[in-house]
């Protein structure tokens, strides 16, 4: 019998996480059948998962920002339905197609200061182009980060990457050195050493949802231009509209020299990543035929990628996600900031569009100080995993605690939300915090599971 993978989907369903524990990352099952997200999602659409069970499940992690436009939007879908049913020649590698043309047309009139684009294959892809781009036009070896940064887990990204806990084992890394976010006394002493090629920086941070403070971005830009150095902006997460504009540094009057997207460009279907660059940038790498493909990546630029980038941005276009990612999330997080108030143990809301960050603080009440500490002493961010894993079971959003040791959890909806999902998220999450400061019941009970389970790591 020739190959059919509907067939072979329905002849090895529920295998999935058997197949995992035995030849793929075996503590990923493991994690998941601690916490009971162990489901088997069999449908997607829009916000929402399907299990084999028929339940739905509101997706406020969009695999990782990868669903801006949802899951399986039409539009991407008949896109690469088309490109398949065109039988493109793809990947010639010695011709210039038309698609990554187009795309990075089309890309460019989001950032017209942009003069070219580079495709790879992942965000990490894009910000390790960002990094070799930045140090061989500058001819300087150093890369500037912040601290909680996160820029992917390739060995360049690694080195810029502000968690000790990714780090740990790796070494060494490239020569490069953590700024606090925000402190540009400590930017500028660095600067003066003039071996500095670059800053990269998220406009708001993925680990943690921390923002920059007001000004911070322009105020770094012109003290990097001052000193020869240049601006690298990673909107891996926060662009195409995640945070109400369609790059996160377009909030602030500011001018990067590289900036970096992947994730939602593609349509949640095919990775890509793009490095898109100023001019003299390119001029200076691809400086002759001979360095032609000094930096190049096989299936960088495939035409699976560029059809469902292309369709992404018609589609965040055409439904106005920007301008809703903006009006959406701005009433989200009215609706959660109202919280803090009323739940001692919520501490912050914080972010921009739909990228909002919750952060639990310790609480001053005799009856709940006990159960915070308990948590905090096996690990920090246990108080913030109950909160994912209560969000989950009771009211079936999927939401995810934002970094290792914080107690912080993230959400990143599709951008297509709307007022339904607003109120979803907020009466789940108003009943979850409510139950929460009772300092007693089902909740603590599992938030003492994890405190065993964190001691037996
Ligand atoms: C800001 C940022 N940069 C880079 C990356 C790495 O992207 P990828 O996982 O596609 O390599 C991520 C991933 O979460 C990210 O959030």
């Amino acid at each position: 019998m020739g190959f059919d993978l509907p067939s072979l989907i329905t002849a090895r369903s529920g295998e999935g996480y058997d197949l995992h524990a035995r030849y793929l990352n075996p503590q990923l099952p493991k994690m998941l059948h601690a916490i009971g997200f162990d489901k088997e999602y069999v449908r997607a659409e829009g916000t929402y998962l399907y299990d084999r069970d028929g339940n739905r499940y509101a997706d406020f992690l969009a695999g990782f920002g990868v669903f801006g436009v949802g899951h399986n939007h039409p539009v991407v879908r008949k896109a690469l339905h088309d490109m398949l049913d065109s039988e493109l020649a793809d990947l010639i590698q010695f011709d210039c197609a038309l698609l990554p043309g187009l795309l990075a047309e089309r890309l460019l009139a989001k950032a017209p200061e942009f003069d070219r684009v580079y495709f790879g294959n992942s965000g990490t892809e894009a910000v390790e182009t960002s990094l070799k781009f930045a140090r061989y036009a500058t001819g300087r070896k150093r890369i500037l980060y912040c601290s909680h940064a996160f820029h992917g887990l390739t060995t360049g990204s690694l080195s810029v990457n502000g968690a000790a806990e990714f780090r740990k084992g790796f070494d060494p890394l490239l020569p490069d050195v953590s700024v606090p976010l925000g402190d540009t006394d400590v930017l500028e002493a660095e600067l003066r050493k003039g071996d500095v090629a670059a800053l990269i920086v998220e406009p708001i941070q993925g680990k943690g949802v921390w923002m920059p403070p007001a000004g911070f971005l322009r105020a770094a830009s012109d003290l990097l231009h001052k000193y020869g150095a240049l601006l690298i902006c990673d909107e891996v997460q926060t662009g195409l509209g995640r945070t109400g504009r369609f790059f996160g540094y377009q909030h602030e009057d500011v001018e990067p020299d590289i900036v970096t997207v992947a994730k939602a460009l593609s349509g949640g279907f095919v990775p890509v990543g793009a490095t898109m660059t100023k001019g003299w940038i390119f001029d200076k790498v691809y400086s002759s035929m001979d360095r032609v493909l000094v930096h190049d990546s096989t299936f960088g630029s495939n035409a699976a990628a560029m059809a469902a980038g292309l369709a992404s941005l018609a589609v965040i276009e055409d439904e106005q996600l920007v301008s809703n990612a903006e009006r959406t999330g701005d009433a989200l997080r009215a609706a959660l900031t109202d919280m803090v108030e009323k739940y001692e143990l919520l501490g912050e809301v914080r972010g921009r569009g739909l990228m909002i960050g919750l952060e639990f603080s310790k609480p001053s009440s005799l009856k709940l100080r006990p159960g915070w500490s308990m948590l905090q002493a096996a690990r920090v961010g246990l108080f913030a995993q109950m909160v994912v894993v209560a969000l989950f079971q009771r009211h079936r959003i999927l939401t995810q605690v934002s970094g290792d040791h914080t107690e912080v959890i993230k959400l990143l909806p599709p951008l297509t939300i709307g007022q339904a999902e607003v109120d979803l998220f907020r009466e789940a999450f108003d009943d979850v915090m409510r139950d929460a400061h009772r300092g007693s019941g089902l909740m603590w009970d599992f938030g003492r599971t994890l405190v065993k389970q964190a001691v037996n790591r």
